[in-house]
This record gives structure tokens, sequence and C-alpha cells, in this order.
């Protein structure tokens, strides 16, 4: 036998013993849409391909109307994709218009406003999707209380949405996104409504919570500065379709503190992508 067969074969054996690599945590490809009404047709998106593996963070800015909100809401299940496939954890999403449920329960999703249910707890509006889908009530007690603590709500169990401040609602959102441990949260400007202070305080509370989760997060907004002090990539969206123009990797070690933002690197990165954007016109 010749020599590089008894390689390939030795090869083989290792290829055999070596684990599978784990499937990305979320794949797009190819992804477009558009939108059909009787006279127009508005293509949003086109030819987004985009890997995020298991534990990343990644930030989505873009002008308005680029099509973020509409990428999110495909990637939650809420809208089919023209064309594309989008796979979490390598099962597919979406077969054609129909949607997956199994894949979609796994998901955790935060829009702009908190959507509470006003009559409930904090810690029943925390549970709810654990009791949607059956979990008993010491178990829904239980995590409600433990997610509480997670996102800096402990003691606040009992209260109601309407006692709460709008930075204390949008965690309880948080929380309620993270109570079926998501393989994958997304996050549509969760703290735009928010005032600076509060917002920054977010940021680090967001941080922190997904570096104890190590959830994989799709995080949308228009804030550059935000978007660079969270993302392990910042992907840049361009309109009209909407395409990925530039994605780029944020290597300032975690966890980062607000001190970062003064960093002469840091700045420069947020002027890039600001110029870029400017560009856009
Ligand atoms: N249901 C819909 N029907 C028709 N067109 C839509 C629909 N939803 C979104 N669009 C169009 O798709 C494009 C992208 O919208 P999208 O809401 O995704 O933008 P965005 O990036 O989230 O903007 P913003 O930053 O303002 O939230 C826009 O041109 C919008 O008009
Ligand atoms: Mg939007």
């Amino acid at each position: 036998m010749p020599a590089h067969s008894t390689e390939t074969l030795e090869q083989d054996k290792g290829a055999q013993r070596a684990p599978r690599p784990a499937p990305a945590k979320l794949e797009l490809a190819g992804i477009g849409k558009e939108f059909r009404t009787k006279r127009t047709v508005t293509q949003a998106l086109s030819g987004i391909d985009l890997t995020i593996g298991d534990g990343e963070f990644v930030s989505l800015i873009g002008r308005s109307g680029c099509g973020k909100t509409t990428l999110l809401r495909m990637l939650a299940g809420l809208l089919s994709p023209s064309s594309g496939q989008i796979l979490v954890e390598g099962r597919s999403l979406w077969n054609g218009a129909k949607v997956d449920s199994s894949v979609v329960s796994q998901l955790g999703v935060v829009f702009q406003e908190a959507n509470l249910f006003p009559w409930y707890s904090v810690a029943d509006n925390i549970s709810l999707p654990l009791r949607l889908r059956g979990d008993g009530k010491e178990e829904r007690r239980e995590r409600a209380h433990e997610l509480a603590e997670l996102v800096g709500l402990k003691g606040f169990e009992n209260s109601y949405p309407r006692e709460l401040s709008g930075g204390m609602r949008q965690r309880v959102a948080i929380a309620r996104a993270l109570s079926i441990r998501p393989k994958l949260l997304l996050m549509d400007e969760p703290f735009g409504a928010l005032d600076a202070l509060t917002r920054e305080r977010m940021n680090l509370e967001l941080q922190r919570i997904a570096l104890a989760t190590n959830a994989t997060v799709v995080f949308v907004t228009h804030d550059i500065t935000e978007a660079v002090f969270l993302g392990d990539r910042v992907v840049h969206l361009t309109p009209r379709p909407g395409r990925i123009r530039q994605v780029r990797s944020i290597d300032f070690d975690r966890p980062r503190s607000i001190d970062v933002q003064t960093e002469p690197a840091f700045g420069a990165i947020v002027r890039d992508l600001r110029h870029a954007l400017d560009e856009e016109g």
C-alpha cells in the first residue's frame, strides 16, 4: 500500500475520534424579504449571510428603515423570509412560510416596549412563558426568584408593572425572555425608550447577564456607542434593499466597564461606523 494511503487512513481514524464540530448557533444564508402590496413591492432585505457562534453577542446597526426589525422578526419566527434559510443550531426555522414552532419555543425576544401584563406581578410576568409550557407552580416560583435576582430586581417579585420604572420594566422583560433558557436572545432596541443614564446602566446589566448565562444575543440598536460597547461584532446594514455593508469585530476584554468608551481605540471604531452611516446620506 502506498505511503499516502496509510496517511489518509490515519487521518480518517483521527477524524473519527475528533468530536463533531457543533453547528453554529444561528446561520443566515441568502436571506431576503420583500413586502408586496397591490401597487408596490418593497425589497426590504437582500442576500443576508451571517453565522453567529455560541455565546456570541452581535449588534445590528443601520439607518431607520434599513430592515433591522424585519430581520429580527424573521429570526423570531414572526415573519417568513421571501428567500434564503435561517438555521438555529442546524435546524431550519422556516419551511417556506411555515415556522417550526419547536425552534421558536427556544427563542427569547425583547422589544422596545416591555409589554408586561399589568395585572400580573413581576414574578408572574417573568414566569409566564414557563406557565404557558406547563411547568409546575413551585418550579416557576423558584425560577422567577432566581431571574429577578439575576436582573437586579430582588425584592420586587410581588410588585406590579405600574410600580416600576421604565428600566425596571425592561429588566422584567429581559428576565421573562430568559426564563425558558433560550438558545438565542433577540432584542430590538430594548433600551430605546430609556434616558441616557439608565440606558448605560442597562448596558452593563445586559453584559453581565449575557456573560453569566452564556447567552447568544442578536441586539438591534440605533446607538453606535451601545452597539460597540455590547458587541463581539457589529453588523452594519445599508438600506434599499437592506444588505450587510460591513461586519466589525470588537475585541475589548470582558467584562467591559463604561470607561472603555473613553479609550481612543473605542472612539476610533465608533467614529468609523458613524462615518460609514453618514455616507449613506
Ligand atoms: N409589514 C410591512 N409591509 C410593508 N413594508 C414594510 C413592512 N414592514 C417593514 N416594511 C418596510 O421594510 C423596510 C424595513 O423596515 P424595518 O422596520 O425593518 O426597518 P428598521 O431598520 O427596523 O427601521 P427603524 O430603525 O426605524 O426601526 C422599510 O422600508 C419599511 O417600510
Ligand atoms: Mg426597527
